[in-house]
């Protein structure tokens, strides 16, 4: 292997790495779906996993408008958080409240890792002129922004219900 000695290939790695992370997300959000209660976080992860196959589309774009092929990295920092997730469901076997709540932070976990990565391309996609790949990833950044939101939304709510119940219990 040669060196990697310029911004432009790291921009094209990095890009590669989170199309490898956002594909694992199609597979993972549909489980994450299933697994929650709560009717409004279920809907969030299935309307999210509408629009993570659609970044999957922008990203491919990102790759179109740079002249190469899309090639996905193998990205160990998004199976980790999936394998965190997969582990503590299976052994923990969380009450239906727990879960979702349990949901909440591992979705956030997820979104953000998503938002570093978009962050970082965004500022070398800046620097190398690359306009049409500074606005295709700049809307996957909006999004997950936006469900970074609305996860921390829900966990605030699904927070207070639990405690209310506890407390109501003893
Ligand atoms: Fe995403
Ligand atoms: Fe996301």
């Amino acid at each position: 292997m040669p060196e990697m000695t310029e911004a432009r290939e790291l921009f094209m790695h990095e890009l590669g790495d989170i199309l490898y992370a956002e594909n694992m997300l199609v597979k993972a959000l549909p489980k994450m779906a299933k697994e929650a209660s709560d009717p409004e976080l279920r809907d969030g992860f299935t309307q999210h996993l509408k629009e993570t196959r659609g970044q999957v589309q922008r990203l491919k774009e990102a790759f179109a408008a740079l002249g190469e092929p899309a090639k996905a990295e193998q990205c160990p920092g998004i199976e980790g958080i999936i394998e965190e997730h997969d582990e503590f469901m299976e052994e923990e076997k969380p009450s239906a409240e727990v879960c979702d709540l349990f949901l909440t932070g591992s979705g956030a976990r997820a979104e953000h890792y998503e938002i570093a990565a978009y962050s970082g391309l965004i500022t070398m996609a800046r620097a190398l002129g690359e306009r049409e790949c500074v606005d295709l990833l700049n809307e996957n950044l909006r999004e997950e922004k936006e469900t970074l939101r609305s996860l921390e939304k829900a966990a605030r709510r699904l927070s207070k219900e639990q405690a209310r119940a506890e407390k109501a219990a003893a």
